[in-house]
């Protein structure tokens, strides 16, 4: 999908409100996803964490339950936003969650902090030969 100056800028802006809902009392590290779907609506998630630590999640799930709560079926661009200075990417964890609803060499990923837009991917690059639905297909 083409994905325009203009809407790249809503999907930055509406990724780093998302890290205003964050709940990171632990880490400290805010992270928030803007979730392109393919009517071209944007949907939003922030990481939620616990007090029992590995019950907390990660933007990315916030974001895709939003995505399919609102009837999305498919993300084709995922922009991620943290704090910088290092680049985020994707845990491992979300890379396969973000499979499930995406086609690996369509959905782009964009990783973002404050002061913009960083490095892109496609999810086929972050997360190759990867497992998915259709393996189930058997
Ligand atoms: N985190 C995300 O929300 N998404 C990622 O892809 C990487 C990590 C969160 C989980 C935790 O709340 C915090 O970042 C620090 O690991």
């Amino acid at each position: 999908m083409e994905l325009s100056q203009d809407l790249l800028a809503r999907l930055l802006a509406e990724s780093l409100r998302a890290r205003d809902f964050a709940h990171v009392p632990y880490s400290g590290y805010r992270v928030g996803v803007a979730l392109l779907d393919e009517q071209g609506r944007i949907h939003i998630g922030a990481n939620m964490e616990n007090a029992s630590y590995p019950q907390g999640w990660c933007a990315e799930p916030s974001a895709l339950t939003a995505m399919r709560m609102a009837g999305g079926q498919r993300a084709v661009a995922a922009l991620v936003s943290g704090p910088g200075p290092e680049i985020i990417t994707p845990c491992g964890g979300c890379r396969q969650k973000l499979r499930e609803f995406a086609v690996p060499e369509e959905l782009v990923i964009l990783a973002a902090d404050p002061g913009g837009i960083r490095q892109r991917w496609t999810l086929a690059e972050l997360l190759p030969h990867s497992f998915g639905p259709s393996h189930l297909n058997f």
